[in-house]
């Protein structure tokens, strides 16, 4: 059984429950709506003269890709939107001294099949335990634009705790970011990177979509199977989402047991503590930290490889 929460707050207690496999659904803040209308303004300027919904329609992808990648990391960079993201947090009563988050990703999935690569890759199901996050991490998803059931995500609830076999044991997030999001860019038809993927086949066809108005977080467990939706509503869809971890959750090893996660790393040298910025505890990390099958270490082992970077523009 799968419980949505809609709730304006996510107390310690409602966390826990969304480890047990729950989601929640939070109404818009104040934040939220700002957020909503500083991403407006960055998207729009990035595709005039054209609705950012409806450019598809106007530029040829190559155009698209340039301008999208352009404007996602000045956007995930920006000052704005991390104060808007903390902001948020808080508003919604998460413990700023407990609660780290990572740098918002913003997402556009394009309709009828115009971009399904690099910066419009529409993710196929999918944890994000297999992409080395934490199994107590949650994920903040917030649509910037209309949001439909052609154009959602969807979750796969009945193999929340199923273990899949899955390729996570090839996935190394060092490497990752080392050559995977460098290259986004690059990839406008056809998407090379190795990504984790289940090698057997999963019954998705009762999946559950869950539709938020603009600026409502929707708050799920990283270990969650959940895929994009492919996009037949005939709009772009602009959406951004960001992760956040407890201290006191890692510190505990609370969380979904990661049953089929095997991959190498860990993703929690991106996440900042609310209140200041901080880093999480040294130990900590060590402690998530996964080597390789084996024991080796990650070959992308070099300090610039073990944080995020949003890819440049080009
Ligand atoms: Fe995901």
């Amino acid at each position: 059984m799968t419980t949505i929460h809609m709730v304006d707050e996510l107390d310690d207690e409602r966390r826990q429950l969304l480890h047990q496999g729950d989601l929640a659904l939070l109404p818009p803040t104040a934040g939220s709506r700002a957020l909503v209308r500083f991403a407006a303004e960055m998207l729009g300027a990035c595709f005039a003269p054209f609705d950012p919904v409806h450019a598809q329609r106007h530029l040829d992808i190559a155009e698209w890709v340039r301008r999208f990648a352009a404007v996602k990391p000045v956007f995930m960079r920006h000052e704005v939107t991390a104060q808007l993201v903390r902001e948020i947090v808080e508003e919604v009563g998460c413990d700023t001294e407990d609660t780290f988050w990572d740098i918002p990703r913003l997402r556009g999935v394009t309709s009828d099949g115009y971009l399904t690569a690099g910066v419009g890759y529409a993710h196929h199901p999918h944890r994000d335990t297999w992409y080395s996050a934490p199994p107590c991490q949650l994920n903040w998803w917030m649509p910037l634009t209309t949001c439909t059931a052609d154009n959602a995500l969807a979750f796969h609830p009945e193999m929340f705790d199923v273990s899949i076999e899955n390729t996570s044991g090839t996935f190394d997030y060092y490497l990752w970011n080392q050559q995977g999001r460098r290259d986004a860019a690059k990839h406008i038809t056809s998407d090379t990177r190795p990504q984790p993927k289940a090698v057997v086949d999963i019954d998705l066809t009762n999946d559950l979509r869950v539709v938020g108005e603009v600026g409502s977080l929707l708050v799920f467990s990283a270990a969650h199977l959940h895929s994009t939706v492919p996009n037949t509503s005939g709009v772009t869809r602009f959406s951004l989402d960001f992760r956040t971890v407890s201290q006191q959750d890692l510190e505990h090893g609370r969380g979904p047991t990661n049953g089929d996660s095997m991959s190498t790393g860990t993703s929690l040298r991106d996440f900042h503590r609310c209140r200041d910025g901080e880093s999480l505890p040294a130990e900590l990390i060590h402690r998530n930290d996964r080597p390789r099958a084996g024991g080796t270490p990650s070959r992308a082992h070099d300090p610039r490889w073990l944080v995020f970077e949003p890819e440049p523009a080009t």
